[in-house]
């Protein structure tokens, strides 16, 4: 849980209590105070695994999306570059790399329209969740600056999803004041209709958001219909409705099972692609990607260019320092298994 909420005092849980003999570690522990004394680190350690022992096994985990089994050398990589603080990019200027490698690949696995010369715009986040608030943030702001240039209001924007967006989604409506419009599912239907979903865009609808891979049933939604439906409309109205693809978990599956299948940025109106990392990219929690369609798509005014920790380093997240191992183990996987064994590995 997020929030921890404190057993009451004189309650039978104040305390942890250790099983060992150690003269160290006679008296309990307490659960919720710093405890006044310091023990040695082999008590630390055993009494933290001890507990720890309780938990699921990850690796028996069959319930989770995420990956929970890498190789020991890419365990070693992670290891060796924990004490990196990714945000230090002129202190760690390689793992800057590694991630531009990582956007890189990505934005040309989804097709993205780009020049022999020209580079990828995206960026590396927490997670599919971190990905979608930026995503989101770019529709709202692109939107607001079109509505503004128009002198039309521009408080009132919405998004259309499915019933069935993950949780993220509502987030990011909540928490970045976007009113959300749901398609609702339909008995045997379990994924947004996109006729219904372009039914519902007004004038105030920054983007249409589809999944590739819904949370509920891994069902892929038609993104090539929303993408020609909306052409029309777009096309009636002179509205410029824009597509955004949840691949959370598709997006590492759809380009290698299916490489006809239009979902990405061969549909014009898709302008940006989130995908989870550490789903079928392979890597443990703590890892996803946002990718833009050009950089008009990303306006300017979101990109923070910090220069305290050396030279001028322009970046697109909600937080600030962070891990570099997560960065690392994706490139790893991506060069480790090239595009012919990640195929082979989910046929
Ligand atoms: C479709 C979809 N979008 C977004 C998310 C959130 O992903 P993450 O856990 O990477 O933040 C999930 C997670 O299951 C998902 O299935």
């Amino acid at each position: 849980m997020v929030l921890s909420h404190a057993a009451s005092a004189g309650s039978s849980d104040d305390s942890v209590h250790s099983t060992f003999a150690s003269r160290y570690v006679r008296a309990s522990l307490p659960r919720f105070r710093m405890p006044e004394n310091s023990i040695p680190k082999e008590a630390a350690y055993q009494i933290i695994n001890d507990e720890l022992m309780l938990d699921g096994n990850p690796r028996l985990n069959l319930a989770s999306f995420v990956t929970t089994w890498m190789e020991p050398e890419c365990n070693k990589l992670m290891m060796d570059s924990i004490n990196k603080n990714y945000v230090d990019m002129d202190e760690y200027p390689v793992t800057t790399e590694l991630q531009n490698r990582c956007v890189n690949m990505i934005a040309h696995l989804f097709n993205a329209p780009l020049g022999e010369t020209e580079t990828a715009v995206g960026v590396g986040t927490v997670g599919s969740s971190e990905a979608i608030m930026l995503a989101g943030l770019a529709f709202k702001r692109r939107w607001q600056n079109k509505m503004k240039a128009a002198g039309k209001p521009c408080d009132k924007p919405n998004i259309v999803t499915g019933a069935n967006v993950q949780v993220c989604w509502e987030k990011f409506a909540r928490y970045f004041e976007v009113e959300l419009k749901e398609v609702k599912l339909s008995e045997g239907y379990y994924v947004m209709d996109p006729e219904k979903a372009v039914e519902m865009v007004d004038e105030n609808t920054i983007c249409v958001a589809a999944i590739l891979g819904s949370t509920l049933n891994g069902e892929f939604e038609d993104v090539k219909m929303l993408n020609d439906l909306l052409v029309k409309k777009n096309e009636e109205t002179g509205w410029d409705t824009p597509i955004h693809v949840d691949a959370a978990s598709g997006g590492f599956i759809a380009p290698f099972l299916y490489p006809e299948l239009e979902w990405d940025f061969r549909l014009p109106l898709v302008k940006s692609i989130n995908v989870s990392g550490h789903k079928y990219g392979l890597v443990y929690a703590g890892i996803g990607w946002c990718i833009w369609r050009s950089k008009e798509d990303l306006p300017d005014e979101l990109i923070f260019h910090i220069n305290y920790l050396g030279a001028d380093q322009p970046t697109f997240t909600l937080n600030f320092s962070k891990g570099s191992s997560q960065v690392i183990a994706q490139y790893y996987q991506l060069i480790r298994l090239g595009f012919e064994v990640l195929l082979i590995d989910f046929v």
